[in-house]
């Protein structure tokens, strides 16, 4: 195994930037397993599947293949073999994977793959069970958190400034709820590995955090 970095932490308490820019800075390729989860959440969409049937999810699973690859950087999600990077991204897909992913099916593959791309390649991975079940030997273990009043803010924040008007309190209802069911399913729930060191975003900038995130990282490199 080479250099592993494992980024955990609830939606919205910006794991995917920081770990982007880390990536960059470092040279490590960036691993987000939330895109894997949300092109199964996608397939299922588009096949219509009834997401409170756990039974056709499972049964529909084997015909969703995902893979990925590194353009310029830059994670590509193909669904089988089409590049679904742009549909990944709405309130739909996120919360239809939050609703897939406890199911066993779906995240065994998602798994063995995500393995598979630490395995070959200096990287940092974010997502819910990175430091607890999918890199439990990663060199540096990060539990990126905030509070969701702050994460409920960030997201209003980041809709106004593309002009889409939205609700507060129901942005903030939602990522509870998210909370709730990725920290309380029965399988990989999202949770602290023991060894993961807690870094609260609440009260800092972008550019704390990374710089915070790149020293943890120079750190784990030289140990
Ligand atoms: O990080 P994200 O919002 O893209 O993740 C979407 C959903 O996928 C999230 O609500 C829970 C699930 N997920 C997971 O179960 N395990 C991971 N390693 C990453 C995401």
């Amino acid at each position: 195994m080479g250099f592993n970095v494992a980024v955990d932490g609830p939606a919205g308490a910006g794991k995917s930037t920081i770990a982007k820019a880390v990536a960059k800075e470092l040279n490590l390729i960036y691993v987000d397993t939330g895109a894997m989860y949300r092109a199964i959440a996608l397939f299922m969409l588009r096949e219509g599947v009834d997401l409170s049937d756990r039974q056709a999810i499972i049964e529909k699973c084997p015909r969703a293949d995902v893979t990925i690859r590194y353009e310029d950087g830059v994670q590509v999600v193909f669904l089988n073999g089409e590049n679904v990077n742009a549909f990944l991204r709405t309130e739909e897909v996120g919360e239809t994977a939050s609703v897939i992913s406890p199911i066993p099916e779906v995240r065994k593959n998602m798994v063995a793959l995500q393995k598979e791309l630490a395995a070959h390649s200096d990287c940092i991975m974010d997502g819910r069970d990175i430091g607890t079940c999918v890199l439990p030997d990663a060199r540096l273990k990060i539990y990126l958190t905030a509070s969701s009043e702050v994460r409920a803010k960030r997201r209003y924040d980041e809709l106004a400034a593309k002009g889409v008007e939205s609700d507060f309190q129901k942005i903030k209802a939602d990522i509870e709820e998210r909370d709730y069911r990725d920290m309380h399913r029965e399988i990989s729930p999202l949770k602290k590995a023991e060894d993961a060191v807690i870094v609260d975003t609440s009260d800092m900038t972008v550019d704390e955090v990374i710089a915070s995130i790149l020293k943890l990282c120079r750190d784990a490199r030289q140990r």
